[in-house]
């Protein structure tokens, strides 16, 4: 008989997964959360007593479970392709967290694989479904900042040291802020204005060593990058990803159009909610100030902020917490609808946090090979 709830094994017990069990079941009705496992067999099961999962287990048993329909990577970066493969090859589908893989070369051969195989893949972040970034596609689809031309991307920060309990792999290969917070941006970029075409990016590392709790820990990879992006309709932006910043009043992620400016909710966190200033508006009041000096100050400082609306969105921001790709994938899998959190985008994403590192180890502007579709919107 045809199932009309899906099983999710967690591979991967550590910090984030609760972030998973909260939602998958309780919150997103698809799927129910059937197995878990780790390499750390304790932490297998103390997440399956404290969360009520029937099959702690290992790996290889989690994949063998005719219960699990799709596996739920939770792993550091590293595992995420290894892992992929492996449960494709056992006839999972698969979820996994950011990034898909640490090259290009597997993310292509991950999707080759699925497609072959009719098996569906997504990987986080799912954020660019919420219905903050939703409706910010939908003004934009709709015309009201007019043409867009321009958007700035800013995450930077101290990094994970202070909050992270075992945060050792943000400084190793496939770590660093690139790899790890370029996702969240890039996919709700991409899933708001389309596909990428060329990258172009420096790096460098403000340190060698980072203390993390109670050790000190190698930096592998660059923490400092600070580069630009052409999309294939032709808009142009900047994006700085850091850890190497004590602290910074940068904006998140906004859009800007001949018409108007829009801040859109943070992609990570949504912070910042969602605020539009349109042209007409400040145009009004700034020729309303008679003085040359006054108006000119008017218009260059912060005082135009008083001028950003907020948005008023059909559910509250930041209500749809991690889980609604899995979800999205189910509702694929039980009723054939179209993947949102498809492979395709999850593949390029990969091809672009992969060509920051080309671009900067070349110096060379790096031109994406692959493409994706926009994902269909959600009516909220
Ligand atoms: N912690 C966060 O706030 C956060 C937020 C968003 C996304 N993520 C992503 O979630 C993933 C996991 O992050 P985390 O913070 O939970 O890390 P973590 O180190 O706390 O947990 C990872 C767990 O995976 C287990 N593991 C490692 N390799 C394995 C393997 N081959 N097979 C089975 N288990 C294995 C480890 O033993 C550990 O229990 C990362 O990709 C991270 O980028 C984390």
């Amino acid at each position: 008989m045809a199932k009309d709830v899906l099983g999710a094994g967690i591979i991967g017990c550590g910090t984030f997964c609760t972030e998973y069990l909260k939602t998958l079941g309780p919150v997103y009705k698809n799927v129910k959360v059937v197995a878990c496992s780790d390499i750390d067999m304790d932490r297998a099961n103390k997440i399956a007593k404290e969360w009520g999962v029937p099959h702690p287990c290992t790996t290889e048993e989690l994949l063998a479970d005719p219960e699990v329909d799709i596996a739920v990577i939770v792993t550091g970066p590293g595992s995420h392709y290894p892992l992929t493969m492996q449960a494709l090859k056992a006839g999972k589908h698969v979820y996994c967290e950011k990034p898909m893989a640490l090259t290009f070369e597997q993310a292509d051969e991950i999707v080759e694989y699925a497609a072959a195989h009719g098996l569906f893949v997504a990987n986080a972040p799912d954020t660019f479904l919420d219905c903050g970034l939703q409706t910010a596609r939908s003004l934009i689809d709709e015309g009201e900042i007019g043409k867009v031309n321009g958007m700035t991307i800013n995450f930077v920060g101290p990094g994970p040291d202070l909050w992270h309990p075992t945060g050792d792999f943000y400084y190793k290969r496939g770590g660093g802020p690139v790899m790890d917070m370029a996702p969240y941006y890039l996919s709700a970029l991409v899933s708001i204005l389309g596909p990428i075409e060329s990258i172009f990016c420096y790096t460098n590392r403000a340190f060698d060593q980072r203390p993390i709790q109670d050790h000190v820990v190698d930096v592998e990879i660059d923490t400092n990058c600070c580069g630009v992006l052409r999309l294939k309709n032709g808009v142009i932006g900047n994006i700085n990803l850091s850890f190497d910043v004590v602290h910074a009043r940068q904006p998140y992620f906004e859009i800007y159009g001949t018409k108007g400016a829009l801040i859109c909710p943070d992609p990570n966190t949504y912070k910042d909610g969602l605020r539009l200033i349109k042209y007409e508006d400040l145009k009004e009041k700034a020729l309303a100030i008679p003085d040359y000096w006054d108006r000119v100050a008017y218009i260059d400082s912060p005082a135009p902020m008083e001028l950003y609306k907020d948005i008023p969105t059909p559910k509250p921001i930041g209500e749809n917490h991690r889980g609604m790709g899995i979800n999205d994938m189910a509702e694929c899998i039980l009723h054939g609808a179209k993947p949102r959190c498809s492979m395709y985008m999850s593949r390029h994403i990969t091809e672009a946090i992969t060509g920051f590192s080309k671009s900067a180890a070349t110096g060379m502007q790096y031109f994406m090979k692959t493409t994706c579709e926009r994902p269909d919107p959600i009516e909220y």
